[in-house]
């Protein structure tokens, strides 16, 4: 079993993999920490806690909201892409009688801001905890600048973000997670623990598309279901319009998927530094894939391949089939 951290921008990519996390008996959830990116961290929390009240959990992590703002740049938001609200807009969905379609789940947040509660379960974990920021790293980088002792305790860091041999999807250049706090991605990087990537020359392999889920769902119409159903739409029609397909990339599940299932990954080491100045490159994650070219001692594993019909396969057994 594999104690691990969420830390999460939660838009609907995200839910998606808090779900897939919570269903997977090899993992242990600790504790889920909210960064803003997709969307402001006060709503970020407000959908994590949709998310899970559409879930039959017996034990609730714990939660702790964390930074609304990248270390030293302005804000930005990927709204257009998963909704206002950042599921897809059904926050605000009214049942016929007038009542919240997905209300939140009524569970106190920690007294801890995300930084701290991730220092706090480092510690009470050293050595076992495995930290997956699914959104801009700033809570990760936070916490390192706060406590680096602490934080030297991490066993690993799976992440979603950067991109390499293909375009970004905020520049050419850049991947979201990575471009909204490139600052923060940069300490992650240099800071010497083991970090492992999912990035975006993987996750753009992995497309569930509306016709596949409703498949999958097989008229079934359980809470659940229906959430993911709804929370997708936005989404995916957004996907339609750019790329033609109705459907979603599994960005963030990519990472919780390497955790349960690393063979199904070609992996390479690498030496990956960030582009940090505000300009044409910002976010851009720099790295030698080449890996018979080692160039400087790697700093990272990056994914670079993934079998995608054994994962897509995989990820709906566990997120759809039986509910
Ligand atoms: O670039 C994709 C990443 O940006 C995903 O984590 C998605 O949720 C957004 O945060
Ligand atoms: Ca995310």
């Amino acid at each position: 079993m594999k104690r691990i951290l969420i830390d999460t921008d939660i838009g609907v990519d995200d839910a998606l993999a808090v779900i897939f996390a919570l269903k997977s008996p090899e993992l242990h959830v600790e504790a889920i920490t909210t960064v803003s990116g997709n969307v402001h961290v006060e709503q970020c929390t407000r959908n994590l806690l949709i998310t899970l009240g559409c879930m039959e959990l017996k034990e609730i992590p714990l939660i702790s909201q964390g930074e609304e703002a990248p270390l030293t740049l302005p804000l930005v938001t990927s709204a257009h892409v998963h909704g206002s609200d950042g599921l897809g807009g059904i926050s605000e969905s009214l049942s016929p009688d007038g009542t919240r379609l997905y209300p939140p789940l009524e569970w106190p947040l920690s007294s801890m801001r995300g930084p701290d509660a991730i220092i706090d379960l480092v510690n009470r974990y050293s050595g076992e905890l495995i930290l997956v920021p699914v959104g801009p790293l700033t809570n990760i980088a936070k916490a390192m600048l706060n406590n680096p002792t602490a934080m030297r305790g991490v066993r690993e860091i799976v992440l979603m973000g950067g991109v390499f041999e293909i375009y970004g999807n905020v520049t050419t250049q850049a991947e979201f997670n990575i471009y909204a706090d490139p600052q923060a991605a940069q300490v992650v990087f240099n800071f010497g623990v083991p970090v492992t990537m999912t990035p975006l020359d993987v996750t753009h392999d992995v497309v569930l598309t509306r016709d596949r889920l409703d498949a999958e769902a097989n008229q079934r119409n359980t809470r659940l279901i229906q959430f993911l159903r709804d929370s997708t739409q936005a989404c995916m029609v957004y996907h339609q319009g750019r790329e033609g397909v109705k459907g979603l990339y599994l960005h963030d599940p990519l990472a919780i998927g390497y955790l349960l299932q690393p063979d199904l990954f070609d992996v390479v080491d690498a030496y990956v530094q960030v582009e940090t100045p505000d300009n044409l490159t910002r976010g851009r994650t720099v790295g030698n894939l080449r890996a018979h070219r080692a160039d400087s001692a790697p700093n990272a594993r990056v994914c670079v391949g993934v079998d995608a019909d054994r994962f897509l396969r995989f990820f709906l057994d566990r997120v759809v089939d039986g509910h």
